[in-house]
């Protein structure tokens, strides 16, 4: 029996999470900063520390505390590594690798996009439904979108990924545009069924080289032109109003400062960028010889328009998505990605530097 304390920081949540045996989760605990970065607008790497400072060891104590376990009955503790931000990654490492000196047991470090390929392939196989390899995954959060080859070993081979925001970040962007707070996913998510997706045609960004890279800065522009064209001050300024009494407006609250025009930009939005990342995987599953399952994971993941599509526009192979809970960042994805590492003995020294551009592949 082997069991494993995962820790993530990498970004604005501080997670602690213990597995044992593989797909067993025996603890998870996430504490989200959201609360201190949504009146700003967007994660502050300066706050985003100084919180994992003040959050991580009662996340830890209390992910341990809930499976009654002391330290000794730990083999290994992972932490992610990479990528993120640096001040923030340097929190969570640094308490695994104090636990790992304390303790004797072995540090593992972990990169933060295979966290979210593992979210999927642990409960896959929880539900007795294995992820078949090779596979492709589609990593989709605030700072990433990638498309990769999952092969069964654990390598991983990049086909593409975006030349300048990731998918996320698009929809945090023009969320805060029209005065939607952040993140922008999802409310943007929430209020899309209300529009009409085709009231407005949004051109796809036209790759050269790689056709599977992504591109959102475009579509960006489009919302801001649109929105320049159109006059939205006296609305935006009532979101913004409602925001200031309000951190998580209900949708009826939304809807109530939301024109019907507003709500058409919004599902023409999220259906360009649905389609752009469908139509990517779909092109990606045509090209690549023998690939059996596709992965999409990461927090875009949880939006229920892609999820849809998804389903609606059979991709010919099985699809795997998070439960919500694992779309988004938490320490159990952290710690399943570990398990791998642990039976082979890739473990870290206690030097490890924390790296805010470690790359998959
Ligand atoms: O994976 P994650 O928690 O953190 C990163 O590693 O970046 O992803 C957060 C991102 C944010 O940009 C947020 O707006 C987006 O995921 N997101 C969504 C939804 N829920 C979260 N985007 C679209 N639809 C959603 N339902
Ligand atoms: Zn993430």
């Amino acid at each position: 029996m082997a069991r494993i304390l995962g820790i993530e920081s990498s970004c604005d949540e501080t997670a602690a999470a213990v597995i044992e045996d593989e797909t067993s989760v025996l603890s998870s605990v996430v504490a989200s900063q959201l609360a201190v970065h949504a009146k700003y607008g967007g994660v502050v790497p300066e706050l985003a520390s100084r919180e994992h400072l003040r959050a991580i060891v009662p996340v830890v104590r209390e992910a341990l505390s809930i499976t009654k376990l002391s330290w000794t009955d730990l083999d290994a503790v992972a932490a992610t590594s990479g990528p993120g931000l640096a001040g923030a990654l340097l929190v969570g490492l640094t308490y695994a690798k104090a636990i790992s000196f304390a303790t004797g047991i072995p540090l593992i470090a972990v990169n933060h996009i295979e966290g979210h390929i593992h979210a999927v392939i642990l409960e896959a196989a929880q539900r007795g439904t294995p992820v078949e390899f090779p596979a492709l995954a589609l990593i989709v959060s605030g700072g990433h979108t990638h498309l990769f080859e999952a092969r069964a070993e654990g390598g991983y081979r990049l086909l593409g990924r975006t030349r300048d925001d990731a998918a996320g970040e698009a929809f945090d962007k023009v969320a805060k545009l029209l005065g939607f707070g952040y993140p922008g996913g999802p409310v943007v998510d929430r209020l899309a069924p209300y529009g009409d997706s085709h009231a407005i045609r949004f051109t796809s960004a036209k790759m050269k080289g790689n056709t599977l890279d992504f591109s959102f800065s475009g579509l960006k522009t489009a919302v801001l032109r649109w929105v320049e064209g159109h006059d939205m001050t006296a609305e935006i300024a009532a979101r913004r109003e409602l925001l200031r009494h309000n951190l998580t407006p209900s949708v009826e609250e939304w809807l109530a400062v939301t024109p019907q025009a507003t709500l058409d930009l919004l599902a023409s939005f999220q259906g360009t960028v649905v389609d752009e990342l469908l139509r990517h995987a779909v092109r990606a599953t045509d090209q690549l010889e023998g690939v059996r399952s596709l992965i999409v994971s990461g927090g875009v993941a949880c939006n229920s328009g892609l999820r849809k599509a998804v389903t609606e526009r059979s991709t010919g192979i099985p699809v795997y998505f998070p439960t919500p809970a694992l779309s988004t960042d938490n320490a159990v994805m952290i710690a399943a990605a570990a398990f791998p590492k642990f039976r082979r003995g890739d473990f870290a020294a206690l030097d490890a530097a924390a790296e805010p551009n470690l790359a998959l592949a």
